[in-house]
């Protein structure tokens, strides 16, 4: 499915500005203007698709509406017909999750003489640290320090990040991607045998390591391998938790699982638990398309939040400015940030570019909405979706040709599956729903407020302030991993458990009742989105036909 006659007309303007552009250097703008834009485009800013929440930790504060539901729905289970002395599993510290955090989680927590259990919604790393592609921070050259990092990651966060946490990534940064590679990941290196490093925006030195563009997948190789070979590591698969159990001393002392297949419940006794279950891509918020798995439905800032967890950020979400736009079947997919790094530019219907390509992500998103909704300069598909071209045969014609291959083998073979040639043509983009900036309230080891309980990775808020810079995702998860498997081993060897209770849960589902909203809330975790057509879908359709053929008047 190559590209249709009249985008190949636009195609042309883009490429006849090309040697223009080579030349043209567009500068970043101030801090001053980037709240214009932001506050103006961005879709965290737009009055629809939020509310106030009226129960939990953050009651009366605004959330995006898919999230709200999810922190004030109705538990999966019923407390009164759950056998709580019927212990499945008891172990010492239960993961829940098992992408980059969970992983490295459970290697540190193992390695500290824990008996470990991992338990998960999908396979065993079914996760977006596999589809993660751009790669991972770290300052490890001469010329870059953790405090340059640290900087860096407060200004891409508009300096609403918590500080703790921040200087805790950036000084760990140099070794974690050090333990990787002890393990065996493939880091991409320079002929001199250096690490190969990228600068992303919002950066200031290159520090970005990756492995080509398909990083979260070779460090996955290698973490899964690692938790498989090794002893008092279990892991179950298919089976996500769907809620916490607390003890009688209010603190957090294993999860229920449900069988996904059979349906059946078991229960985990944990001396301490593990939250890793991700982000809420899977949500839509704001009705974008979204790079997350199908497994990122905010499952662990639901659970968190029934138990007595507070959220820090969780109105602010990225929207990647590199998503997918054209085909259809690739809408919302991501286009690594690489891309950008490496040259690319972003441009409009007339080959004009829409901004600095190396803007940090809100920045580009609200530039690219403004060029699409506002200037009406964008390229319409086919199908009715709305984007901007990012040019990247123009990375061959800046460090030579091959280099596209070599740099993004797997976004080459995914595009040429549909006729298109990333080489020689560039593709449609438009912002896609990324990362949840924002979080369950932690401690620089990943401790929430609620004893026995650690959120590492994308469950955990207030690292990246209200936006994220790229690269900061992957060392994230590993970082903050290693500290919560460390810390929740340490926990578990000391803490006594007390007697096992669901009796938050039966106050959750009173407050529900008292509130009157029990029936108008959905059932939390989500567990998976559904993607079926509803028998609405069919009638709205019929509608829109009869409208077509004359046979409905709109009053
Ligand atoms: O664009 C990317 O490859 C994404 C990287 C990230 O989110 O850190």
């Amino acid at each position: 499915m190559p590209y249709p006659p009249y985008m190949e007309e636009s195609i042309r303007k883009l490429e006849a500005s090309r040697q223009r552009r080579m030349k043209e250097e567009i500068p970043l703008i101030s801090s001053d203007e980037r709240d214009i834009i932001v506050r103006k485009y961005h879709p965290d800013y737009r009055e629809t698709g939020k509310r106030k929440l009226l129960l939990g930790p953050n009651k009366d504060e605004t959330m995006p509406e898919e999230l709200a539901n999810q922190l004030e729905g109705n538990s999966r289970v019923d407390p009164d017909k759950v056998d709580l002395s019927k212990i499945g599993y008891d172990v010492d510290v239960l993961i829940i999750g098992s992408g980059g955090a969970g992983l490295s989680a459970a290697l540190l927590a193992q390695e500290n003489g824990a008996k470990v259990l991992i338990a998960t919604k999908l396979r065993l790393g079914d996760s977006n640290t596999i589809g993660a592609e751009g790669g991972t921070q770290a300052a490890d050259r001469p010329n870059d320090s953790p405090v340059l990092h640290y900087l860096d990651t407060m200004g891409g966060g508009h300096f609403e990040n918590v500080p703790e946490l921040v200087w805790a990534m950036a000084r760990d940064a140099p070794m974690a991607i050090k333990w990787l590679e002890d393990l065996g990941v493939n880091w991409d290196k320079e002929t001199d045998g250096s690490m190969r490093e990228l600068e992303l925006a919002g950066e200031c030195r290159r520090r970005v390591h990756s492995c080509k563009d398909y990083t979260g997948l070779e460090v996955m190789r290698v973490l899964r391998d690692e938790v498989r070979c090794r002893d008092n590591i279990d892991y179950i698969e298919f089976e996500p938790a769907i809620e916490l159990i607390m003890d009688d001393e209010g603190q957090v002392a294993g999860a229920i699982l449900v069988n996904l297949e059979t349906n059946e419940l078991s229960l985990v006794r944990a001396k301490a638990v593990i939250v890793a279950t991700g982000g809420l891509g899977r949500l839509h918020t704001q009705g974008f398309p979204t790079t997350n798995h199908y497994g990122a439905t905010a499952d662990g800032l639901a659970m968190a939040y029934r138990v007595g967890c507070s959220l820090i950020y969780g109105d602010s979400i990225q929207y990647h400015p590199t998503g997918a736009v054209y085909p259809l079947q690739f809408v919302g997919i991501l286009i690594t940030e690489n891309v950008r790094a490496l040259g690319g530019q972003i441009i409009n219907i007339d080959g004009e570019q829409v901004a600095c390509n190396l803007e940090p992500r809100d920045i580009l998103a609200s530039f690219e909405i403004r060029e699409c909704t506002e200037r009406h300069k964008g390229i319409t598909t086919p199908a009715g979706n709305v984007g901007v071209w990012e040019d990247i045969p123009l990375i061959d014609m800046i460090h030579g040709e091959g280099t596209i291959a070599r740099r993004l083998p797997s976004l080459v073979h995914k595009f040429s599956r549909f006729n298109i040639d990333l080489i020689h043509e560039p593709v449609l983009v438009y912002p896609t729903l990324h990362y949840q900036n924002g979080g369950v309230r932690m401690d620089a080891n990943s401790a929430t407020e609620v004893p026995g309980l650690w959120v590492p990775g994308e469950v955990g808020g207030g690292v990246h302030g209200r936006n994220r810079l790229g690269g900061n995702a992957t060392l994230d998860i590993y970082v903050f991993g290693r500290r919560a498997g460390r810390e929740a081993t340490r926990y578990a060897k000391e803490v006594k458990l007390g007697k096992l209770t669901l009796n938050h849960v039966r106050q959750w589902q009173k407050e529900l009742e008292w509130l009157g909203i029990v029936k108008e809330r959905p059932f939390s975790p989500m567990l998976l989105p559904n993607y079926a057509r509803q028998p609405s879908d069919y009638l709205a359709d019929l509608y829109t036909e009869k409208l077509q053929s004359g046979l409905v008047k709109l009053a």
